[in-house]
């Protein structure tokens, strides 16, 4: 199928490369030159496992093209997959601004074309999106009849960054929200090759069930924080817990993991639009804005962790090692890292903060700038001399550090384990100063 892909992030690109890697000829479109340059070139913008790979092959089978020409996307495609971003406006609601644009675009271009194409929307939206503001929108630019003139859908995006490929190559499930029987035929098509149910259903339940697997995800992580600060006063071990708890098939063992909360893309302005949303209703989601006061205070227990280690010598002038940077590991992603906060807080008690990452540097520096704080590339150097050290982002080349780093670089051996990915004991008996999330004794 020829599929037009509006907006190259991690969404649109993966998808793009994804269903090229299928025999589908796929045209990208973006507005930001660099990043259409470098994928052009086979190098995906975003760190992605497998991405590059799948990018180059797509490139060199003439699958793929991608270029700042929206208009020329939009002419070339049958079905056209709008991904742009869908950030949080300063009071928590969606911006709906790039989706607008998108939109506006491929009515304009329909006006002139009068052909029949198929408009997808893949961006996370509020429910009634699709249906209430991109149909009309369309409708209005090109003079067409949603059903008649051109097909609409809605289909919500489940892949996790750092294993973006893998997900959408194999799905859970692929929810398509269609209004009609074309539409969906034709999504169908797109998906052609692809193992997984499909759920069928309308537009706006499609969008709400985005909402609802993503702040569900989010409220489950925020529920088993909340369990971690109880278990550390009740002198027990989250990780236990949890362990035990997930042996609940229906609980599952997923997404429990107590640690220093979440960030990224997507669970944060995705939290704060349903709210915003539902309060607009006259509902006040009261689990849902608790899920979002756990989780934006939870990065702050990693620091009263280290005072407490600290004890009176507090944080000013202390060189405190940051391990990883980024939302989660295997991405470059900074969007709303704990990171960030953690760091903050560092530099404002007066600690010089010396933090590393595998790959999200670059990014980290564009949000993070301050004379007391130094990156460096390796975890031996971010160790070296620290007084103390926070584990933040879970990278394997942070979870299985040898003992004897903390103990013959650091000035003093303090671990404070955001993620709860280190054995305890076993740290303790080597003489590391260890404190976990969520634990204890
Ligand atoms: N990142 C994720 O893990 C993830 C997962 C599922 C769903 N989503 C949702 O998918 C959507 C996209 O997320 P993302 O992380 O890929 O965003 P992103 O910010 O990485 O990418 C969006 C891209 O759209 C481009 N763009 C904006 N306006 C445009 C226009 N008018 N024409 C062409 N390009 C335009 C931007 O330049 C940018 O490259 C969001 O709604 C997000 O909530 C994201």
């Amino acid at each position: 199928m020829n599929i037009g892909i509006i907006g190259t992030g991690y969404v649109g690109l993966v998808t793009g490369v994804c269903l090229a890697s299928k025999g589908n000829k796929v045209l990208c479109a973006d507005i930001i030159p660099e990043k259409i340059d470098s994928i052009n070139k086979g190098f995906s913008p975003i760190f992605e496992e497998g991405l590059d790979d799948l990018l180059q092959s797509a490139l060199e089978n003439k699958l793929l093209e991608a270029t700042t020409d929206v208009d020329y996307v939009i002419k070339n495609s049958d079905v056209i997959f709008i991904c742009v971003g869908t950030p949080s406006l300063p009071n928590g609601s969606m911006n709906y601004e790039y989706v607008e644009e998108a939109a506006k675009n491929i009515g304009r271009i329909l006006k002139k074309q009068q052909k029949f194409k198929v408009i997808i929307v893949k961006s996370t939206c509020i429910p009634g999106t699709t249906t209430n503001h991109v149909g009309p929108i369309i409708e209005q630019e090109s003079g067409l009849k949603v059903q008649f003139g051109f097909g609409l859908g809605m289909n919500p995006e489940f892949l996790r960054e750092g294993v973006a490929v893998n997900d959408f190559l194999y799905p859970d499930r692929v929810v398509i929200g269609v209004s009609d029987e074309n539409t969906k035929d034709i999504m169908m098509q797109c998906y052609a090759g692809f193992i997984a149910p499909f759920v069928i259903v309308d537009p706006t339940s499609a969008e709400m069930i985005k909402y609802a697997a993503n702040t569900f995800l989010a409220t489950k992580i925020s529920f088993f924080n909340e369990m971690a600060n109880l278990a550390e006063k009740f002198e027990a071990d989250i990780s236990v817990i949890t362990e035990a708890v997930g042996m609940d098939h229906r609980i599952s063992e997923k997404f429990m993991n107590a640690g220093i909360g979440w960030g990224g893309s997507c669970f944060p302005k995705d939290i704060r639009a349903l709210l915003h949303k539902s309060r607009e209703f006259g509902i006040s989601s009261k689990l849902l804005q608790a899920a979002l006061d756990t989780n934006e205070a939870q990065p702050f227990e990693a620091i009263r962790l280290l005072k407490e280690e600290l004890g009176e010598e507090k944080l000013k002038n202390k060189r405190i090692a940051v391990l990883g940077l980024a939302f989660k590991p295997n991405t470059n992603d900074m969007r709303e890292a704990p990171s960030i906060p953690i760091i903050n807080l560092l530099l404002k008690e007066g600690a010089r903060v010396v933090a590393t990452d595998p790959i999200a540097i670059e990014e980290a520096k564009k949000m993070l700038n301050h004379k007391n704080l130094e990156f460096v590339t390796s975890a031996d150097e971010a160790l070296t001399e620290a007084d103390a050290c926070v584990l933040v982002t879970e990278w394997s080349d942070y979870t299985h550090l040898p003992i004897e780093i903390f103990l013959e670089k650091m000035k003093s051996p303090i671990l404070i384990d955001g993620r709860r990915k280190y054995d305890y004991e076993k740290m303790r008996e080597e003489g590391i100063r260890y404190r976990g999330i969520g634990l204890g004794h």
